[in-house]
């Protein structure tokens, strides 16, 4: 999809997702010591939000204009610890060895664009940091929504896979969702990888 893609989804409801963070995020980073942190397709802001009000300073990215303009109202009351920033995680890498936390929860990467962006990602996370990539596990055969190939997309298990030596894997597994997913989605289960970056 491309950015006016995500801006015609995000416009066509006054709110696409919760607003709350993802319990994922919450699960995998309350043990964490705050710092810097990359939310990558940020969408309407829940996962920032919630990271800033624990004291993390986050960069925020989303290809969407509309899905950052409600994230930062949303954000308001912590406007100060979060850059909200409209860019194509695709195109354009964020800054390298950077982030104490990089997390990306549901951020669709084709397969066909190549290894770039998600060398990019692991990349932007500084030594000693954390890599968190949420997914959604493959439907039930029946159960796929219309026009999603699963195969098309990279997941966090494909990640893992990438992880060389430097990297220590502390969570890659299949969950199922205590929240429901959102309006019109029938995801049961997410797929969770979290590894530490050990080495430069
Ligand atoms: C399924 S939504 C998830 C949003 C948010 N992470 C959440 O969990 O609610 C995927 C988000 O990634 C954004 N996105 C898709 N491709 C992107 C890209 N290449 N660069 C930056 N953002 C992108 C979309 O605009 C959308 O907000």
């Amino acid at each position: 999809m491309s950015a006016a893609d995500w801006d015609e989804r995000y416009a066509s409801r006054e709110r696409l997702f919760s607003g709350r963070p993802n319990e994922a995020l919450v699960a995998e980073t309350a043990g964490l010591a705050p710092g810097q942190a990359l939310d990558a397709g940020c969408g309407e802001g829940g996962d920032a939000i919630w990271l800033a009000e624990r004291g993390w300073r986050v960069t925020a990215i989303d290809v969407s204009r509309v899905a950052l303009e409600r994230a930062a109202e949303a954000g308001a009351h912590v406007a100060d610890r979060i850059a909200w920033s409209r860019g194509d995680l695709a195109a354009a890498p964020p800054p390298p060895g950077s982030f104490d936390l990089v997390t990306a929860h549901y951020f669709p990467i084709l397969r066909s664009s190549g290894p770039a962006a998600v060398d990019a990602l692991l990349a932007a996370v500084a030594p000693g940091g954390t890599l968190l990539v949420v997914g959604h596990a493959r439907p039930a055969p029946g159960h796929e929504p219309e026009g999603f190939d699963f195969d098309s997309y990279v997941h966090p298990a494909d990640i893992a896979r990438r992880l060389g030596g430097g990297w220590r894997i502390e969570a890659d597994e299949t969950r199922e969702r205590r929240t429901p997913p959102p309006e019109g989605a029938h995801h049961t289960h997410d797929t969770v990888l979290r590894a530490r970056r050990t080495t430069e």
